[in-house]
C-alpha cells in the first residue's frame, strides 16, 4: 500500500481496567471506503472516539496523511481535515438545512475569522459560503429540503444533512458512526451511494462503521473486522464476511 491516509498503531483505551481498544493496529487506503464491523461492545466506536480526538488512548499512535496526529483535539482534525460526522451532526434544530450547512462553513479555517473587520472580503466569503451549500445540497439531492428546519427532517435526511456538514469544513476524510443506523433500506441506499459518489468524484476517504452489511457490503472497498477491541480479519469485503473467526464472533454472546 502506498501511505496509508490513516494509520493506527498499536492503539489501547482503558476504561478502568478493561480494555475496550486492545493494541489495535489499522491501515486506511487513500481513494477507498473502509468499513469497521464487529459484534456490539467490540470497541469500534471507542476507537473512532480515539482517532477523531474525542478520547485519548492510553497507548498507541494515530497518523493522518503521514503526520503524528495522535494528542490532536477534535477541533485540531477538522482543521486538518479528518471529520467525524457526530461531532458537526446535533443539527441547529431550528434552523434550516441550509443554515445548518453554512454555520458549518469555515470551521476549519482560523483565516476567515481575519478577515471579519473588511466588509468586502467579508461580502465574499457569504458568497462562497452559500454557493457552496448549494453545490452540498446538490450533491446529496437535497436541494428541495434547503428551507426546511432541522426539527422536520427524518432519520436518514439528517445523515444526509451530517455529511452535508463534514463537507461545508472541507473535510479531506470523513470518519463517520452507523450512517445508516435506523434509516429506511431505500434511504441507507441512497447515503451509501453518495458516500460512494463522494469518494469516487469528489476524493473523499471514508472510514465508517456500520451494522447494515447486507447494504454496506456493496459499497465498500476494504474491511477490518473487530472482536474485544483489536483486530480481527481484514481484507476485501468478500473474503472477511466469509472468514469463519468473523462469523463466530458474531454468533459467541460475550459475558
Ligand atoms: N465511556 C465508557 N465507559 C466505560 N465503558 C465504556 C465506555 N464506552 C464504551 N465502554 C465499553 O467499551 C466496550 C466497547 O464499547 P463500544 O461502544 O466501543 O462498542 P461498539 O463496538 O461501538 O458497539 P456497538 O456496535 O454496540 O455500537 C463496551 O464493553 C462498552 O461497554
Ligand atoms: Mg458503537
Amino acid at each position: 500500500m502506498a501511505q496509508p491516509v490513516l494509520s493506527v498503531k498499536n492503539l489501547t483505551k482503558k476504561f478502568g481496567e478493561f480494555k475496550a481498544v486492545d493494541n489495535l493496529s489499522m491501515d486506511v487506503e487513500k481513494g477507498k471506503i473502509t468499513l469497521i464491523i464487529g459484534p456490539n461492545g467490540s470497541g469500534k466506536t471507542t476507537m473512532l472516539n480515539c482517532v477523531s480526538g474525542l478520547y485519548a488512548a492510553d497507548e498507541g499512535q494515530v497518523f493522518f496523511r503521514g503526520e503524528d496526529v495522535t494528542k490532536n483535539k477534535t477541533h485540531e482534525l477538522v482543521e486538518k481535515g479528518l471529520v467525524r460526522t457526530f461531532q458537526v451532526s446535533s443539527p441547529f434544530t431550528r434552523l434550516n438545512v441550509l443554515e445548518n450547512l453554512l454555520v458549518s462553513y469555515g470551521l476549519n479555517s482560523g483565516e476567515k475569522f481575519k478577515w471579519a473587520p473588511f466588509s468586502s472580503k467579508w461580502k465574499d466569503e457569504e458568497k462562497d459560503a452559500m454557493e457552496k451549500a448549494y453545490r452540498v445540497l446538490e450533491l446529496l439531492e437535497i436541494t428541495e429540503l434547503a428551507h426546511d428546519p432541522a426539527y422536520t427532517l427524518s432519520g436518514g435526511q439528517l445523515k444526509l444533512l451530517e455529511i452535508g456538514r463534514a463537507l461545508m469544513t472541507d473535510a479531506k476524510m470523513i470518519l463517520t458512526d452507523e450512517p445508516a443506523g435506523s434509516v429506511s433500506v431505500i434511504l441507507a441506499e441512497k447515503i451509501f451511494s453518495h458516500i460512494r459518489e463522494l469518494c469516487r468524484n469528489q476524493g473523499l476517504d471514508f472510514l465508517l462503521i456500520e451494522h447494515r452489511l447486507d447494504i454496506a457490503s456493496k459499497y465498500v472497498d476494504y474491511v477490518y473486522a473487530m472482536d474485544s477491541g483489536s483486530v480481527l480479519s481484514h481484507g476485501k469485503p468478500k473474503d472477511v464476511f466469509e472468514d469463519i473467526k468473523v462469523i463466530e464472533s458474531y454468533l459467541t454472546v460475550k459475558r
